[in-house]
């Protein structure tokens, strides 16, 4: 089965092919360098940039690959949660294509592609824990298998990325921060004491980063003179030894904040011995190296896409597509466009295996 991935819940445009579960190629076109003018996304822009891009990027696929539309077997797209107007631009790109080629489409969950997309990498084993930490969220789930996902915590407040990148924004490293701020912190030698392990004390999977977020922001301006360093700061080098010790400390605080929540889910979970790690703050080091130890003190296994498909990416949503499609998952085309913060509904149809060949 040769399926399309769409993705344009956010700033990147892209497109992806898996065929049999294994990725083809994919095209992606990042709009970092517009948003970090403004120090975050601005919803307006990034729409009208995916509107730009959705076309050329999908030629490119095609050429890369010597695939033809006729080719394809299922349209997926990212229908949410995400913006609005950029999840718009995708769904149309996906509708028009599976309207004008009679290809069946599919709405994909974007949080639970992100889940799913170790499985290009590795076979996932269900059911399994899933954390999925990124921009937007910062979630633990049951996964029961590739369709079932059951919520069991969730962010409060600002969701782990945020906070990566509204810190580094405060230290004057251009958004998204969280990615330099993680390089920053290898160098540097973290103090366990000096940030908070901000609500931990509670029987709950939820978390709540606000208080370590304002803890961060006055500990950075007791200790640091403003011109301490070049602002934007855009490289290791030009960083003082005192910033990498801070940004080791704060990357620990949150690291340690989220492991206490994991272990607290598996105590729930006692059957469970396998943890999907997902999300762009998922390519975070320190993350990636405390799950792989709590993982291997439990003697369980860690599921964690490389880094590459930790941020928003299309071959996700192709492989989720992938996944669900051989089931035989579809939706007309009157599928709903879910913004962040709606419900997602629950009407994915379903067609007897048997006649999807035929279809
Ligand atoms: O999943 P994603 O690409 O977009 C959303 O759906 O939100 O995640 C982007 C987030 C940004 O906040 C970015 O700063 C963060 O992932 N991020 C990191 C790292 N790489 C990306 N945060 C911490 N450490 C990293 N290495
Ligand atoms: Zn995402």
């Amino acid at each position: 089965m040769l399926c399309l991935g769409i993705e344009s819940s956010c700033d990147e445009t892209a497109f992806a092919f898996v065929e049999d579960g294994h990725l083809l190629d994919q095209v992606l076109a990042s709009q970092v360098p517009v948003h970090s003018l403004f120090g975050g996304v601005v919803p307006e822009l990034a729409s009208r940039e995916h509107y730009r891009y959705a076309s050329v990027l999908f030629d490119d696929l095609l050429a890369r690959t010597g695939k033809r539309i006729d080719e394809i077997d299922l349209v997926s797209v990212s229908r949410g949660p995400g913006l609005l107007g950029s999840l718009l631009v995708g769904v149309a790109f996906a509708k028009g294509l599976a309207l004008g080629s009679g290809i069946p489409l599919l709405g994909i969950n974007h949080l639970h592609a992100h889940l799913l997309a170790a499985g290009l990498d590795v076979d996932l084993r269900f059911p399994c824990l899933g954390l999925l930490v990124s921009g937007g969220h910062t979630n633990i789930y049951h996964v029961v298998s590739p369709s079932s996902f059951d919520p069991l915590g969730r962010t409060l407040d600002d969701a782990a990325g945020e906070v990566f990148d509204k810190i580094a924004s405060f230290l004057g490293i251009p958004y998204p921060g969280g990615k330099l701020l993680d390089e920053l912190a290898r160098y540097g030698h973290a103090d366990p004491d000096l940030l908070p392990r901000p609500y931990l004390h509670n029987d709950n999977l939820d978390f709540s980063f606000s208080g370590l977020k304002t803890a961060a922001v006055q500990c950075i301006e007791q200790a640091f003179p403003v011109d301490a360093w070049p602002r934007p700061l855009r490289k290791v080098d030009d960083a003082p030894q005192e910033l990498k010790d801070f940004c080791a400390s704060f990357n620990l605080a949150v690291v340690e904040t989220i492991s206490v929540k994991i272990q607290r889910a598996f105590e729930k979970f006692p059957s469970i011995d396998s943890l999907i790690l997902a999300g762009g703050v998922a390519a975070n080091t320190l993350l990636r190296e405390n799950m792989a130890a709590l993982m291997e003190m439990r003697g369980g296994t860690l599921f964690m896409p490389r880094s590459a498909l930790c941020t928003d990416n299309a071959a996700m949503v192709a492989y989720a597509g992938y996944l669900l499609g051989t089931e035989g998952a579809f939706h007309l085309l009157d599928m709903e466009t879910v913004p962040r913060g709606k419900k997602m509904p629950d009407d994915m149809l379903f067609r007897i295996k048997s006649s999807w060949a035929t279809a």
